[in-house]
């Protein structure tokens, strides 16, 4: 059900590529919810993915780009606000791939021109999707521009790999590019923290049903899941969050800021337990 929160918004959806993708509920949710929106992903994802069903269902116009391409993204802003017919009010970056992580470099065994292409896809990208917005006076006032990121800019998690830095990275062009949109025009630019979610990206990641299945248990709350993201989304697209801005917003049950559960301490002293009878014997 909607609550129109989006009702006469014009959006751009980067990064739908399955009904798995992050992206792919945040474009329902946002038509859901009254937007008018388009979708891009790479050419090859658009030639062969599910985004052709996707645009049908939602009667959105699919311009792809590949985007660490800045004359595929003028492109599709170009195009976005044609059949649009204005200004974009939200966009979403919701784009990661690291060829590290598909090829299975270690990150003390990385492959610098893969790594680069990890910087300029997760990250980078992210930048030149909003110096392009900038350039071309494209984004309303008070429009939102997200993109999404993990705690693993912050923390070490094990096999997240140089996805780890481009995150890093993601979050720091939010702050000091959302500094200066927002200083100018009045957009706000923010990344949201997802919990691990299972999609395409997510299930490169090394031991990523270890580290959801360890990060459902320790969050009081619980993962979030690819719907809950999208809801997130739209309330950061929606004018009831106009002051939120350069932030970098943790959607993860709590897991974020718990050092230790019950639960896990349970866990911990009854390995010790069963240690010690072990010892006994
Ligand atoms: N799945 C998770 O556990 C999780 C957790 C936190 C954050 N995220 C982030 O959420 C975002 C969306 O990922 P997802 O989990 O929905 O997976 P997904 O595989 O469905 O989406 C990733 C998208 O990136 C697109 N992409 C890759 N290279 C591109 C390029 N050069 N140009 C344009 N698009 C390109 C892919 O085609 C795909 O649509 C990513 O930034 C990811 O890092 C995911």
């Amino acid at each position: 059900m909607g609550f129109d929160l989006l009702k006469g918004k014009r959006g751009i959806i980067f990064g739908a590529l399955n009904d798995m993708s992050i992206a792919w509920k945040v474009a329902e949710r946002a038509v859901e919810e009254g937007a008018q929106i388009t979708l891009s992903n790479t050419p090859v994802a658009c030639r062969m993915g599910e985004v052709v069903d996707l645009g049908k269902k939602l009667n959105a116009e699919i311009i792809p780009a590949d985007a660490t391409n800045v004359a595929d993204l003028e492109n599709v802003f170009a195009k976005s606000m044609e059949v649009l017919g204005g200004k974009i009010d939200f966009v979403l970056h919701s784009i990661g791939m690291s060829l590290n992580v598909r090829k299975k470099r270690v990150y003390h065994d990385l492959d610098y021109n893969y790594l680069n292409k990890t910087l300029d896809i997760s990250a980078i990208s992210f930048h030149k999707v909003l110096q392009v917005g900038f350039k071309m006076d494209a984004i309303s006032e008070w429009g939102s521009v997200m993109a999404l990121s993990y705690v693993a800019a912050q923390r070490t998690f094990y096999g997240y790999n140089d996805m780890a830095d481009a995150k890093a990275l993601l979050e720091s062009i939010a702050r000091s590019f959302g500094y200066i949109y927002g200083r100018e025009r009045k957009v706000r630019v923010n990344t949201i923290s997802q919990s691990p979610t299972v999609t395409t990206a997510g299930s490169g990641v090394k031991g990523i049903d270890g580290l959801i299945d360890f990060s459902e248990r320790m969050s009081p709350l619980g993962n979030a899941d690819a719907m809950d993201c999208a809801n997130y989304c739209i309330t950061m697209f929606s004018d009831l969050t106009r002051k939120v801005t350069m932030q970098n917003l943790f959607h993860d049950g709590g897991f974020s800021n718990v050092g230790m559960s019950l639960r896990a301490m349970t866990q911990y002293n009854k390995s010790f337990e069963q240690n010690d009878l072990k010892d006994m014997y």
